[in-house]
């Protein structure tokens, strides 16, 4: 039985149920790597992250008992007409059709809410959601590398990276000081050359007026953005940035995300300047932040050799699915 999981209306037990799922699936594709605190998962399930759009998510029951859950995220602006799909399902469940039953099932959902395309990115390269994404339409557009830094035994001497000649360091959290943001939304479109494989997904495009809302929406979430610029003196441009979030329910976790150089600073050494001046904050500012993952384009090999050479070491890669939504209903008549 498939149902609509409603979690301003779910109960404590209710979402338990679902982060098992969410858990037990991790565990079997991602060994080893810390689980989802349950208040994180909920909070996300109430209020998705920042620039994620609206969320809608079903479970699928057997005897009652929930094994399968789906999430689906309507991204938003550029972005509209993508639907980010997630399905999981507990491993002893796998195989016995209720993946593709509960991706059918949210079909409707995606065509009433006027979606031409289903893309996944959280699935784990070589595991059962790459065969599975392949037999129900979706094929691969992208490689991810994940990468994580354990700040406990990370060798903190590679962090000591001199600011090059020309540039000085600005650190903010929250709220771009009013002398930077023109420059600094600027800044943050030089993330557009970051390689999305042949993803539909549209990064951004960054005015003040859009760097200062997702800063409230950050704010609103209680989530503490940090970042750290490199400022061109001669010029007073932002000429690179990286940023790291917090989130409040999951205090020892860092979100490393987006760190862009300007392509005319390119070739400085500036985003391994930036990526490492912000670990040196961090580990002082913030100690209970003792892991750090991030997500790279396998194409973009300079970010992550930087990330290597600060001292991130690479997981398993995640893969990109993506299929229109009449192709994978399509597919899905065709499979049981
Ligand atoms: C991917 C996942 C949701 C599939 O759910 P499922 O209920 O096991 O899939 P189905 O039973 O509907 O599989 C349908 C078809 O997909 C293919 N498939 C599914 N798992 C497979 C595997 N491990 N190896 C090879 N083919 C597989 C098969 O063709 C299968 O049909 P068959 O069993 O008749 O041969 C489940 O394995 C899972 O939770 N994985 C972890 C999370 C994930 O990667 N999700 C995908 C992102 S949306």
């Amino acid at each position: 039985m498939i149902e609509r999981f409603e979690p301003n209306r779910a109960t404590q037990a209710g979402f338990a149920a679902y982060h098992d799922v969410v858990t037990a699936s991790q565990a079997a594709d991602r060994p080893g790597e810390p689980a989802l605190p349950l208040e994180e998962l909920i909070g996300r399930m109430k209020k998705p992250m920042p620039g994620m759009g609206r969320a809608a998510h079903w479970v699928g029951l057997r005897d009652r008992d929930v094994v399968a859950v789906a999430e689906v995220l309507f991204l938003d602006e550029e972005n509209s007409d993508i639907a980010l799909v997630n399905v999981k399902l507990l491993p002893k469940h796998r195989r016995a059709g209720i993946g593709s039953a509960l991706l059918r099932a949210i079909l409707p959902e995606l065509k009433a809410q006027e979606r031409r395309a289903i893309e996944s990115w959280d699935v784990v390269a070589g595991t059962a959601g790459q065969w599975w994404a392949e037999t129900v339409g979706l094929r691969q557009v992208r490689r991810v590398v994940r990468q994580a830094l354990i700040t406990a035994t990370a060798d903190r001497t590679r962090w000591d990276v001199p600011v090059p000649a020309g540039y000085r360091l600005e650190y903010w959290e929250g709220t771009a000081p009013e002398s930077l943001v023109a420059s600094y939304a600027l800044a943050r479109g030089a993330i557009h050359d970051a390689p999305l494989g042949d993803s539909d997904y549209r990064w951004p495009e960054y005015t003040v007026e859009r760097v200062r809302a997702a800063e409230a929406e950050l704010r609103s979430q209680g989530i503490l953005q940090r970042l750290v610029v490199a400022v061109h003196e001669a010029t007073g441009a932002v000429s690179a940035l990286t940023e790291l979030c917090v989130h409040p329910r999951r205090p020892d976790w860092g979100y490393q995300r987006d760190t862009a150089v300007v392509a005319e600073h390119r070739g400085s050494g500036l985003g391994r300047c930036v990526k490492a001046h912000m670990l040196c904050r961090l580990v002082v500012d913030a100690p209970e932040v003792r892991w750090i993952s991030t997500t790279t384009g396998a194409e973009n090999t300079h970010m992550i050799r930087v990330n290597d050479e600060v001292g991130y070491t690479t997981l398993p890669a995640l893969i990109a699915v993506q299929g229109e939504v009449a192709a994978v209903e399509a597919r899905l008549a065709a499979v049981r």
